[in-house]
Formats: C-alpha cells, structure tokens, sequence
C-alpha cells in the first residue's frame, strides 16, 4: 500500500510510522530522518538543508523532491511505501503525482493526524531519540528505561521557539495539501491524541476500512 502520513510536527508520524512498516512489510520513509542523515555526513544535501532546518524552515522544494523521488524508486518501495513528513507543500505533492503516474500506481490513502498545537509543543520538547537503534521516546508521555536514558538525544529543532516556527509552517504550507489531495484520493483524519496504541487502532481502522466509508 502506498500512504501518505501528514500531520503537524511531533503529532506521532514518526511513532506509528516504525510501529507500522514490519506489520505491513513496507519501508517507512521520512524525509527528516534523510535529511537529518544528510546533515550528519556532513554531504551536500546536508550542507545546504542544515541551516533551514534548525531555524524550523522548510528546506526548497527541489533538494527534498529530487531525494523522495529517487528513494521511492528503490526496489524495497516497489511494493509500497510510508510517506511521513513528505509531501510538505502544494509543489511536492504535485511533483510526487506526476511521478507515481508515469508508474500507475498512484497514493492510495492519506492519513492525517490531528492533534491541537498546545499538545504539539508539549510534546516535541519532551521528545528525545536513541541514537543506537533510531527509537523515538517522550520524558512524559513515553519514558525511556533507565539503561538508555543517558545516551538519548534531543533534536536541534526541539526548542520551543523552533518547534512554534514549524507549526506555523506547517499551517500554512503542509495542511492546505489536504484539500489537494481529498480532489483525487482517500484521506482519513484520525486524532493523535491519546495513547500509542490506541492512535495505532485508529490507524489501522482508517488503512483497512474501504475507500468511501467516512472517518
Ligand atoms: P521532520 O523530521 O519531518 O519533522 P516534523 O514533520 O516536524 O515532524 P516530527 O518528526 O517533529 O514529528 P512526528 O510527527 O514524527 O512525531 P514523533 O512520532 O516523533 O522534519 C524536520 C525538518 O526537516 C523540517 O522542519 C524541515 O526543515 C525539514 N524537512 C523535512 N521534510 C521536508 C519536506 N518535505 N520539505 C521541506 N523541508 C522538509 O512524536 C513526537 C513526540 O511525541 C515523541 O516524543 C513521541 O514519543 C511523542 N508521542 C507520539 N505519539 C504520542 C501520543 N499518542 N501521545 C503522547 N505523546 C506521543
Ligand atoms: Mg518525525
């Protein structure tokens, strides 16, 4: 199944994405992860998207849709794919039909993750990360255990007055795509609030429910 994730930052794209990629045997592909990776290698992509992301900016449209189209062109794609964090504005979401078109097999749900802006900030600054395995913990919501505590990092655009820059962008360029997408597929609005498993649940029920059956 090809499905796009969008949602505004920390509203557990990324949480469900890891949950869900083994269950459906498809790779889970993120565009900040890439880019983050980018950055850490220190290579050109890196070079030139470092400074945007952690002023909380969007990094242009034709460094991250040259990277996404290429990636989805992998073999381990080929039989579908978890979008999270790409498509972002109007211009990378036409770019990614036009490409799925030249291949017929087009995006076949839209999942997005509703969850108030008060939640978001809570959230993304108690967020942190094992670098050793990639898992996404919360010091409130989601503790980490003892043993990997001290080796959790943040994130350079966890600050508040970064991650309030990202959901203003987010506002105005991501969730206008929704409209965009609602004119030629299926796009489900689940809430993200509440716990893990129960966003999972409604996940999976808005991926197994037909197209055409409602929220
Ligand atoms: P990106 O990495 O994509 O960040 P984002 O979209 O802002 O989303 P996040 O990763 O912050 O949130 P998430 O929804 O994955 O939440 P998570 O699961 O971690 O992008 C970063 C930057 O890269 C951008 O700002 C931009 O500069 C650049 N970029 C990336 N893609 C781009 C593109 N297409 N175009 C241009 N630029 C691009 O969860 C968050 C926290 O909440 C965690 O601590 C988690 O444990 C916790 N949590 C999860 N679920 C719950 C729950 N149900 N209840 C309580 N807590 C929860
Ligand atoms: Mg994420």
């Amino acid at each position: 199944m090809r499905i796009v994730f969008i949602g505004p930052p920390g509203s557990g794209k990324g949480t469900q994405a890891k949950r869900l990629k083994d269950r459906l045997g498809i790779p889970h592909i993120s565009s900040g992860d890439m880019l983050r990776e980018a950055v850490a290698r220190g290579t050109e992509l890196g070079k030139k998207a470092e400074a945007y992301m952690n002023q909380g900016a969007l990094v242009p449209d034709d460094l991250v849709i040259d990277l996404i189209l290429e990636r989805i062109r992998q073999p381990d794609a080929q039989s579908g794919f978890i979008l999270d964090g790409f498509p972002r504005t109007l211009a990378q979401a036409e770019a990614l039909t036009a490409a799925l078109e030249r291949t017929g097999l087009p995006i076949e749900r839209v999942i997005h993750f509703n969850v108030p802006d008060e939640e978001i900030i809570a959230r993304s600054t108690a967020r942190r990360i094992d670098p050793e395995t990639g898992r996404i913990y919360n010091l409130v919501f989601d503790p980490p255990p003892p043993e990997v505590r001290r080796r959790l990092v943040q994130r350079s655009d966890d600050d508040e007055p970064t991650v309030r820059k990202r959901l203003a962008k987010y506002h105005a360029e991501t969730e206008p795509i929704l409209d965009y997408y609602a004119g030629i597929t299926d796009v489900r609005t689940i809430s993200g609030v509440g716990t893990l498993e129960q966003v999972q649940q409604r996940l999976l029920a808005a991926l197994n429910s037909n197209a055409g059956s409602g929220v």
